[in-house]
């Protein structure tokens, strides 16, 4: 079995947290956007979901101005389950109830220390499985 990897990619609202995170977390994959300039969150979110499907132990993040763009584009792919997390209690629920393989960060409505915090609930995080795992069927 491939190693685990984890994806990262924002547009530009998200570009300055996506930087910061980068500082903390530098083993990750970081597939753009690498600068200010305005672009398209489902290019990223594109790009990011076809590496996370490359593997099921794969995880991404994503981080747009809210957060809702990106969570719409990366949950039009088979096979990806999306959350917005606007705080850590939700990023580890997403990871517990919803078996999430990629969490959507708001980046104009979140700080870095939230957003690390977030990361790491995230990433500690096992799916329950159990009456989840029958619900995440039905999708
Ligand atoms: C970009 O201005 C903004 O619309 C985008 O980052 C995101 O919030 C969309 O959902």
């Amino acid at each position: 079995m491939k190693n685990k990897n984890i994806y990262i990619a924002s547009d530009h609202a998200g570009f300055d947290l996506k930087t910061k995170l980068l500082e903390n977390f530098p083993k990750f994959y970081d597939l753009g956007t690498n600068t200010k300039e305005s672009v398209d969150y489902p290019d990223f979110a594109h790009k990011l979901t076809k590496q996370v499907l490359k593997n099921k132990k794969n995880i991404g993040i994503l981080i747009c101005g809210t957060g809702v763009g990106m969570s719409i584009a990366a949950n039009r792919k088979k096979g990806i389950r999306a959350g917005l997390a606007s705080n850590s209690k939700i990023a580890r629920l997403i990871r517990k109830h919803n078996d999430a393989n990629v969490l959507v960060l708001p980046g104009r409505y979140m700080n870095t220390s939230e957003a690390k915090k977030s990361i790491q609930a995230f990433l500690s995080t096992k799916f329950e499985s159990g009456r989840h795992k029958k619900r995440i069927n039905k999708l």
